[in-house]
């Protein structure tokens, strides 16, 4: 990952970096539209050993005069995408934590930015699970858990899940998390499109497909989402064949009738020898898993001689949720 001048803190000022991994959904059962627009979710999550750090430092007293400033930078091949204002979800959760402890909350966040951008694996969540955090550490808050789990819940989905990390059942609109055994490693490629997908856009096609080829009621007779005993079990027995052959992902078809180009990556990495593929999350990243390093390796260079996708990136899981990977304090 190439390193930036603004991750190097000013002599004098402190600092804490966290990681937190990407992710992958191996089951995506999708029910219905909730009275608050969200939908009701029984969703298997994995984390997978893509990463993004974020470096939390003190602001210097110049630019800490407002209160509650929080300043962006990024690094990483798609910095340029991922925006550097109040939007970025690492400065909500900033500002979330800041307002909740009553404390000023000046901060400067550095992301160096590793987990494809607006991508389906969790990105913008990463890092908002990590600057919560980095700076509960910088600010010397001690945050118990269960309020930073509360906190991440507030500012989106799958925020809880980055903290926790490992494999978990996430329900309700995927913020409540019961944790799922697995049996070993599983071995992962990601191939990489060109240019994200909008989350909501991706809902509410899933929403027009099911009025469109559902006929009568459409949303209303869609069934409480569960998740599927056969993935568990496979899981468990940590069986990748058997894992490959359940993964399953309810806004697969609104993907692909958004960005119908991702059906010729998915048939490039079956053709190839995957063990199973799927749209991540609400794509355009597509995973597919391998037997083990050397079938990943393979089919990581398959995928991209395809032409189907603009990288292929290999990746194991399950790996932890958001670490402190180093704290140094200003003298
Ligand atoms: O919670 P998060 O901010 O990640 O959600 C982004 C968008 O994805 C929501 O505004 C909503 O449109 C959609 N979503 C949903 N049901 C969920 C999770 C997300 O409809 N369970």
């Amino acid at each position: 990952m190439s390193a930036d001048r603004a991750t190097a803190p000013a002599p004098g000022t402190a600092s804490v970096t966290v990681r937190a991994p990407a992710k992958v959904n191996v089951q995506l059962a999708v029910g219905g539209r909730r009275a608050d627009g969200f939908h009701a979710l029984a969703t298997v999550f994995h984390a997978v050993s893509l990463y993004d750090e974020v470096t939390a430092s003190t602001l210097p007293a110049s630019a800490s005069g407002e209160q509650g400033t929080v300043r962006i930078t990024v690094s990483g091949a798609d910095a340029a995408q991922v925006p550097t204002d109040g939007d970025n979800l690492a400065a909500r959760a900033a500002t979330l934590l800041a307002r909740r402890a009553g404390v000023p909350g000046a901060v400067h966040l550095h992301i160096a930015k590793d987990i494809p951008v607006a991508g389906g694996m969790a990105g913008g969540s990463a890092d908002a699970a990590a600057a919560l955090l980095a700076c509960d550490r910088l600010w010397g808050l001690d945050t118990p858990r269960a309020t930073l789990l509360e906190l991440a819940a507030e500012l989106g989905s799958d925020v809880p899940f980055s903290l926790v990390g490992g494999t978990a059942l996430g329900t309700g609109r995927g913020e409540r998390l019961t944790p799922v055994e697995v049996g070993g490693t599983l071995h992962w490629v990601f191939a990489v499109a060109d240019g994200g997908l909008s989350t909501p856009a991706v809902y509410a096609e899933c929403d027009r497909l099911r009025r469109t080829d559902g006929g009568g009621d459409g949303e209303a007779d869609v069934p409480a989402p569960e998740a599927a005993p056969e993935l568990l079990a496979a899981l468990r027995a940590g069986d990748a064949k058997a894992v490959g052959a359940a993964l399953a992902n309810d806004l697969q078809p609104a993907a692909l009738s958004l960005r119908p180009a991702l059906a010729a990556t998915l048939r490039a990495g079956r053709e190839a020898g995957a063990l199973g593929a799927l749209v991540s999350g609400s794509g355009p990243t597509c995973a597919f898993l391998a037997e083990d390093a050397e079938a990943a390796g393979r089919l990581a260079t398959a995928l991209e001689a395809s032409g189907t996708c603009r990288a292929a990136r290999t990746a194991t899981g399950e790996v932890p949720g958001a670490v402190l990977l180093a704290a140094a304090d200003s003298p």
